[in-house]
């Protein structure tokens, strides 16, 4: 039988941290068993604000590297950049004409990146971009971290709109979101997502730091008055957030966590929670450093090649559909 599909992507703005790597990319190497699946470092995606050009080109290819490090197989994955299959943005076209403004305009990361600057087509219309590079590939599950949410409710929209507008065509992809880890909090205001934009670098933990860097990072993390460690987000979402992360990484329950540091002091806390993402993280270290950035760079020339054949005998049928064809 034909394994479903499975398609995620992530932006190579940044480093790709441990928010990232619990919330979304575990999953990613964990579907490989039993999907068919397809990742894509969404580059178009990282353009919609100011960039560098230098720092971008070379981001984007540290990315790939950091992803293949952290167990995206391409012996057994399609995995590209997305700009080198231009179907993903005729796809957005066509989905973009079935989008409202409104709809666009009222998500909830629209509204916080427009936020102060004047905002452009590129940011209101990401959503629908994302949507076509599910929906390109007839993809079933998406896995991602919590803050995409709202994003695959407007591809599912989008989806049952073209479907039945134009006959059968798209499945409605389901999220497939961790239920420990969908939302990383910042180590400095852990109110706030972790995230790659973040100017402080002490509220992420890449995945590439060196132990001296992540310990440097979380002993510096900010804790909540009072010295018990305690999962509670209320009045704990500093020690929350660490515990989180630690369950994580060690693969200890978090109360079992609560029992060996409850009354410990935060210091010893943070020291094992260090010790426990520096091991987690060591094996990501290694693959990264044993890659070559040529054959990467080969192997995402390769598969981009697969994937437009691929998604050119998808989008011969959307042609169809819409009376692009014949
Ligand atoms: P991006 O690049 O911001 O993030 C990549 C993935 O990491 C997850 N993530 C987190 N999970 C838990 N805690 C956090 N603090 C955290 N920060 C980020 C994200 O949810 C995401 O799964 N729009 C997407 C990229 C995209 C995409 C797609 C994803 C473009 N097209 C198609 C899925 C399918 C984004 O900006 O992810």
């Amino acid at each position: 039988m034909d394994r479903k599909r499975v398609f995620s992507g992530l932006q190579p703005t940044g480093n790709v941290h441990v928010g990232n790597y619990l919330g979304a990319l575990r999953n990613w190497v964990r579907l490989q068993d039993d999907y068919d699946c397809i990742y894509c470092i969404v580059d178009l995606h990282a353009m919609t604000g100011d960039y560098d050009v230098a720092a971008f080109a070379e981001e984007r290819r540290n990315a790939a590297r950091v992803l293949i490090a952290c167990g995206v197989d391409p012996a057994r994955s399609l995995f590209y950049y997305q700009s080198e299959v231009p179907q993903h943005t005729e796809l957005a076209w066509i989905l973009g004409t079935m989008t409202g403004v409104g709809q666009l305009s009222r998500m909830t990361q629209y509204k916080d990146k427009a936020k102060g600057s004047e905002a452009r087509l590129g940011l209101l219309a990401y959503p629908v971009l994302m949507a076509a590079d599910i929906l390109l590939y007839r993809a079933h599950a998406v896995p991602v971290g919590d803050d995409q949410k709202q994003h695959l409710e407007l591809t599912r929209d989008l989806a049952i709109r073209f479907n039945s507008r134009f006959g059968d065509e798209f499945p409605v992809p389901d999220p497939i979101i961790p239920e420990h880890g969908d939302r990383i909090m910042s180590l400095q205001n852990p109110t706030a997502k972790m995230s790659k934009s973040d100017p402080d670098e002490g509220s992420r933990i890449l995945v590439l730091d060196p132990p001296d860097v992540i310990r440097a990072k979380v002993k510096r993390a900010v804790t909540d008055s009072g010295s018990g460690v305690r999962y509670d987000w209320e009045e704990k979402p500093g020690v929350s957030n660490l515990l989180e992360i630690m369950s994580l990484f060690s693969g200890a329950s978090i109360p079992a966590l609560e029992a060996e540091y409850g009354s410990s002091g935060y210091g010893k806390f943070k020291e094992a929670v260090a010790e426990a993402v520096i091991v987690g993280l060591a094996p990501i270290r290694a693959a990264y450093e044993a890659l070559d950035d040529a054959a990467v760079e080969a192997s995402m020339r390769r598969h981009a090649a697969a994937a437009r054949d691929k998604a050119e005998e998808y989008q011969l049928r959307v042609r169809q559909r819409v009376g692009l064809a014949g």
